[in-house]
């Protein structure tokens, strides 16, 4: 929302809303950034255990570290807020074992298993809803944001920049700042509704389907691309999913999961 003062319903800030890469140049105020704390630690979060936390990045030095490491995005260094959501279940985990855990599983015959697959995935589910909420929170203040899913690239990085312990890992990061003057991206399409919801059972879409739903994004290729792509599936592949990039977070995640091995403690 670009004028906070400006009531709008909240489906109508969805519908406006943007991934904000150019910020005003101007801190974020620190009732500002409360609100958007407390917005985010008010998301619904399992068996209310917070499996997150989230680490305010005020450091230029390390904005900076991570605007290189986070697949060279120089916006990131800019941002006048960045906050890094992270799955955590280290103080579950410290607390187990504050509370004797270990000898109840020995009394009970029971397995103390650390935290496994299973448990990053829900602390995972944690994080991200808890930094929509701060993103939702944040637009409704005429703050913008970018999510960075490059944060789970270089593990071994960010866990000495950042000092994390083992069962915590860097699930996303927000880049926020206020809407520049008079300056607004225009809203990305998205697929139509009909390819992706579905009543009752997984709509298996047929190759006819999937003509006519990326057919709108073809019109984004580029015949001239760097990489030899001759149409926009290849495009997108060398682009995204095949790029060096997701091949460092494959690597990175693999490297990170070797923590969430749910072995024996
Ligand atoms: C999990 C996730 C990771 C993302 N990572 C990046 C990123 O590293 N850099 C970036 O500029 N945008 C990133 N984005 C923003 C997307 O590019 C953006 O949401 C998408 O292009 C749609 O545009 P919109 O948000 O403006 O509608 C990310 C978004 C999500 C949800």
């Amino acid at each position: 929302m670009a004028n906070p003062q400006e009531r709008i319903s909240v489906q109508e800030m969805l519908r406006q809303r943007v991934s904000l890469r150019k910020y005003a140049e101007r801190p974020v105020k620190d009732e500002d950034l409360k609100a958007i704390i407390e917005g985010a630690m008010r998301a619904p979060t399992a068996g209310n255990m917070m499996m997150y936390s989230m680490i305010i990045v005020a450091d230029q030095d390390i904005k900076q570290r991570l605007s290189e490491t986070c697949d060279h995005q120089p916006f990131i260094a800019r941002a006048p807020l960045v906050i890094v959501f992270l799955a955590d279940l280290q103080r579950w985990f410290d607390f187990y074992l504050d509370s004797g855990v270990a000898d109840f599983c020995n009394e009970q015959g029971r397995e103390f298993s650390g935290p496994d697959e299973a448990s990053l995935m829900l602390a995972s589910c944690d994080a991200l809803i808890a930094a929509q909420n701060a993103a939702i929170s944040a637009e409704a203040l005429g703050i913008g944001s970018c999510y960075i899913g490059d944060i789970m690239e270089n593990y071994e990085t960010h866990k000495e920049l950042l000092d994390l312990p083992p069962y915590v890992f860097p699930i996303s990061m927000l880049c926020f700042g206020y809407y520049p003057e008079g300056e607004r991206p225009k809203p990305k399409e998205r697929f139509e509704s009909k390819f992706i919801v579905s009543e009752n059972k997984y709509n298996h879409l047929t190759k006819q389907d999937r003509e006519a739903m990326f057919a709108a994004r073809a019109k984004d290729f580029n015949p001239k691309n760097t990489w030899g792509a001759k149409n926009y599936g290849q495009w997108m592949y060398a682009k995204k999913t095949g790029a060096d990039f997701s091949i460092e977070m494959a690597r990175s995640v693999r490297a990170a999961l070797e923590n969430w091995r749910g072995d024996n403690i």
